[in-house]
């Protein structure tokens, strides 16, 4: 099932004033909110007016809860789950109320999210609760997983809000492939079977999203968030599997130095979050702006928030924008900007896709292949039981019954393989009376359509054993996918008990570099640290010292020169018999190599005198020539004597 060209839906919301804004006076001329027509009215300096008209409008009095039930995301919800996608973001200059909408929490003096009132939660809350209770109303047979990931686009670098080890710089990488486009590459995925699940690793990376005080907000989001969560279905029956996904997104807002007064590292904050917001208004633009059809080049490339978008905004998701704007006059540009980007979002048109899994069409495909089998094998009994009836009556009782066979439905494609029926009967012995029964049967028929059909009960019969036959291997290839899907199950459960233990293990590595790296800074104890670097010094120059003497004892001992064809890659006998003359060469010595006689792979030497013994870098054995020759056969026979 698909849906196509579904518009990117727009409300907006205005945000009520602050007791602050109301003790300093701050006043609203510039914005006329009518929610009853959807419609925006600003006015400008010279009272010229201007009108904007969305597909909701919400103003100041409006609760959160009312707010959710108004965008109607329950069905957005359904959507999700029935496998299409689909994408909520907030968009709006700074303190206009997007953190608000979407999250709804309070902030303590060290700007961390504390919930203090449950009326205020925001749309991910609720949404991720509502999320939960569609799955349970689902079919016992169908289980879900759901996948969370939290991320924050800070500075243009991506960062996993879920794993404390990638809080900090250089962040993740953002990569490509053409099944899932843009993707953060080693990003936690966490299984979540509840909403408290989800709403715990929701909260845990509120608390390391970075957040601080300006002019405009004293809790002012400096980073863009996505929370993304991937719904995973899984029928034990059926076998097939369905994912989508839910993007939630919290912009940070535009800013303008003269609203926010920020300085230095704030100032460069600002810089970074509004060219990130650049490249979306500037994706929204040409997006907006192009005709059905046409081709244009939209720089989704040119940020990673609007690489991550692509899907979202002119791809194949549900998406809802919420335009915040705040009441206050000194707001007026940024509102109207915002209103005008947002009336230019409105004009997207996005192409909601079902998400198949390729073993739930193939299915499909086979169940459809099983229905119209099932069907053809009722017709062929239908017609056989007819027929046997007919063998045994007079002739013409025969012709009655046989216009009664000419009305059972006959579709095309019958029509074609009764024609191959009946090349079969002409291919019957002229003797058999079977062939005999069908000839006059079919010389009754009038209808010239029908006059193919011929009726040899034999051959149906046979026709229908093959029908059955393909019923029983459908259904046996449709048992062997149960079973693949089954296995599957294990494995993603086994992989998933894994991805865990790995996460652990990452988290125990990374506290060990942590422990080290504080050590090192000198806050712990090094002396351990410095015996072992002591240690692992001596030991690297002592192998040095073994490198260097070997290579002098290369150059100086007199080798045999070795044809490499010789050497190359064959078994210590072979060796040993092609240098047979080794005891009438002087002075002798020969090359032990490793056990492939590779000469580059040299270990070692041995000279009638001595064996080298690498590892201890000495000549302990005062041979004779004759005990260095057998010595060296017996080396090369079975190898280094350690
Ligand atoms: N609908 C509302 N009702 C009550 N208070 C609100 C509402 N919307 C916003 N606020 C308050 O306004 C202030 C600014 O809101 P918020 O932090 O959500 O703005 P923002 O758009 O996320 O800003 P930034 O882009 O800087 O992150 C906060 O103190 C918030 O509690
Ligand atoms: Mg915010």
């Amino acid at each position: 099932m698909e849906s196509k060209g579904t518009r990117i839906g727009v409300v907006v919301r205005v945000r009520p004033f602050l007791n602050k804004e109301l003790k300093s006076g701050c006043t609203n001329d510039r914005i006329e909110v009518n929610s009853d027509d959807k419609t925006i009215t600003v006015f400008s300096d010279q009272k010229q007016q201007k009108r904007f008209e969305f597909d909701e409008v919400f103003d100041e009095s409006i609760s959160q809860e009312v707010l959710y039930n108004q965008l109607k995301l329950d069905n957005l919800i359904k959507k999700v789950i029935e496998g299409y996608n689909a994408t909520i973001f907030a968009y709006g200059p700074t303190g206009s109320g997007k953190t608000y909408t979407m999250e709804g929490y309070d902030y303590d003096k060290n700007l961390k999210p504390v919930l203090r009132d449950e009326l205020k939660l925001g749309l991910i809350p609720r949404l991720v609760k509502n999320l939960f209770e569609e799955i349970k109303k689902a079919p016992k047979h169908i289980e879900y997983t759901v996948y969370c990931t939290y991320i924050q686009i800070y500075k243009e670098n991506i960062y996993d809000l879920l794993n404390p080890a990638q809080i900090k710089p250089p962040g993740l990488k953002l990569r490509w492939n053409q099944q899932e486009e843009f993707y953060v590459e080693n990003l936690f995925m966490h299984p979540c079977y509840s909403a408290n699940e989800v709403l715990n690793h929701y909260n845990s990376g509120l608390k390391n999203r970075i957040t601080s005080s300006h002019n405009a907000n004293t809790t002012s989001s400096r980073s863009h968030s996505l929370l993304t969560l991937n719904i995973e279905a899984m029928d034990s029956e059926t076998g097939s599997i369905l994912t989508s996904r839910l993007q939630l997104v919290d912009l940070a807002g535009s800013e303008k130095v003269s609203q926010t007064g920020n300085e230095g590292s704030a100032l460069k904050e600002s810089i970074e979050i509004n060219k990130a917001l650049f490249t979306l208004r500037q994706v929204i633009s040409t997006l907006a702006s192009m005709r059905d059809g046409e081709a244009s080049f939209v720089p989704y490339r040119d940020s990673k928030l609007t690489s991550l978008l692509k899907p979202s905004i002119g791809g194949n998701s549900y998406c809802l924008m919420i335009a915040c704007i705040a009441p206050l006059d000194s707001f007026f540009d940024d509102n109207l900007s915002t209103l005008a980007y947002a009336t230019k979002a409105a004009c997207i048109s996005n192409e909601p896709i079902k998400n198949i899994d390729p073993k739930t069409k193939v299915i499909k495909e086979l169940r459809k292949e099983v229905k119209r089998l099932n069907f053809e094998l009722k017709l062929a009994n239908q017609q056989i039981m007819m027929l046997t009836e007919i063998v045994n009556l007079d002739p013409k009782e025969q012709a009655t019954r046989l216009k009664e066979v000419e009305k059972l439905p006959m579709k095309a494609e019958n029509l074609t393989r009764i024609q191959n029926l009946r090349s079969n009967i002409e291919s019957m012995s002229p003797s058999s009376p079977l062939k005999w029964q069908s000839q006059t049967a079919y010389s009754k028929f009038s209808d010239a359509e029908f006059s193919d059909f011929s009726l040899s009960p034999e051959i149906l019969s046979e026709k229908l054993y093959d029908s059955v036959k393909m019923i029983r291997d459908l259904m046996n290839s449709n048992k062997k996918l149960k079973d693949v899907v089954s296995d599957l199950t294990q494995q993603k459960r086994a992989l998933e008990a894994e991805n865990i233990q790995l996460q652990n293990e990452n988290q125990d590595l990374q506290e060990k570099m942590e422990a080290l790296e504080n050590i090192v800074k000198g806050k712990g104890n090094s002396s351990k640290i410095n015996s072992e670097i002591w240690m692992l010094q001596k030991e690297r120059e002592g192998l040095i010292k073994r490198i260097e003497l070997l290579e002098k004892e290369n150059k100086t001992t007199n080798v045999v020169p070795i044809n490499k064809g010789e050497w190359g890659w064959k078994s210590k006998r072979t060796v040993l018999r092609g240098r047979k003359h080794i005891d009438t060469v002087k002075p002798l010595s020969v090359v032990v190599s490793d056990r492939h006689y590779d000469p580059r792979n040299t270990i070692g030497r041995v000279t009638p005198k001595a064996v080298y013994r690498p590892l201890t870098q000495d000549y302990p054995i005062d041979m004779s020539k004759q005990e260095a020759i057998n010595t060296l056969s017996q080396i090369l026979m079975k190898g280094m004597p350690y």
